[in-house]
């Protein structure tokens, strides 16, 4: 079953297709499946991102678009989400794109359906398809990813991208190093050492900045937004003293001024926009793969 539930659960061979897989979209290859295919978006939180550039990537191969809104749904009269991805299939849905709010919400599904599933994020689990678009846009920039040195900054303990990307990039060969607040420097993530912000731009390749992960904190942050900037966030100052060819990422949505300086968003070293684009042509691929 073509599931994409985690980055550990894809082998190398299976990334580097999908990333050559979605480059060759971007380069204006075609495909479509040559049966009609319905898609299935069960999206249980906020997104704009994710769920439109899977709407985009659905579109463009041909795909029927179902799109659930957990509001408007039984849901709301206590089904379950297996219940729920049960119906879909029953009902002739070919693939199910899923963002809940629960970690591994799919261990209760997978086994037990036949349609793939594809994860787009659990809780602070896991975001392949976040990672995914990520490595095709250092790929692209670097062409490796052997040896790079890739600070991941901010949120490290609630972040499902953090803790996605951190294993693939130490899988493929980059270092991984986390920068932030110490208490979110999570040891549930093996795969980086601590790097204080002042040092980190000096070393890194890629920054890739995290949102504040408010929405999945027990006790409100007491540090104001203006501190946090200074203390942990990419300033303009700071941005100054990276090296040439180094790149900033952030997943998205932005909080200005928090974890980065507004003026930084759309900079030269950006690659904030790009990221999105390239979320297109990899849920294409991860769609691709799904069906053939
Ligand atoms: C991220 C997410 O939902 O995990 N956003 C995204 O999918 N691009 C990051 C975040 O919410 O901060």
């Amino acid at each position: 079953m073509m599931h994409v539930l985690t980055m550990p659960l894809l082998e190398t061979i299976e990334i580097h297709q999908i990333l050559h897989d979605a480059q060759a979209f971007l380069n204006g290859d075609r495909w479509m499946p040559n049966r009609e295919t319905f898609v299935a978006n069960l999206f249980f939180e906020p997104s704009t991102r994710t769920k439109f550039s899977f709407e985009v990537a659905e579109k463009k191969l041909g795909l029927q678009v179902l799109n659930f809104e957990a509001q408007t749904s039984s849901v709301t009269k206590g089904e379950t989400l297996y219940d729920t991805v049960k119906t879909l299939e029953a009902i002739g849905t070919n693939i199910v794109v899923i963002r809940h709010q629960q970690d591994h919400y799919f261990d209760d599904l997978v086994g037990r359906i036949s349609i793939p599933i594809i994860n787009g994020g659990d809780g602070c689990g896991h975001h392949p398809t976040q990672s995914l678009l990520d490595l095709l846009t250092i790929k692209q920039e670097f062409g490796t990813f052997e040896g790079l040195k890739v600070v991941i900054v901010g949120d490290i303990r609630h972040s499902r991208v953090a803790r996605s990307n951190a294993e693939v990039l130490h899988r493929l060969g980059a270092s991984v190093w986390f920068s932030g607040p110490r208490s979110w420097i999570d040891d549930s993530i093996p795969y980086g050492n601590f790097i204080d912000i002042d040092d980190a731009v000096e070393m890194a390749d890629v920054m890739m900045m995290l949102r504040i992960q408010h929405e999945r904190h027990a006790v409100k942050m007491v540090t104001t937004q203006s501190d946090y900037h200074h203390q942990y966030g990419l300033t303009i100052e700071r941005e100054q003293r990276m090296k040439k060819d180094s790149i900033i990422m952030h997943p998205a949505p932005i909080n200005r001024d928090v974890e980065i300086a507004s003026e930084l968003v759309e900079c030269e070293r950006s690659r904030i926009f790009k990221q999105m684009t390239n979320g297109v042509a990899v849920r294409m691929a991860v769609l691709k793969r799904a069906i053939e």
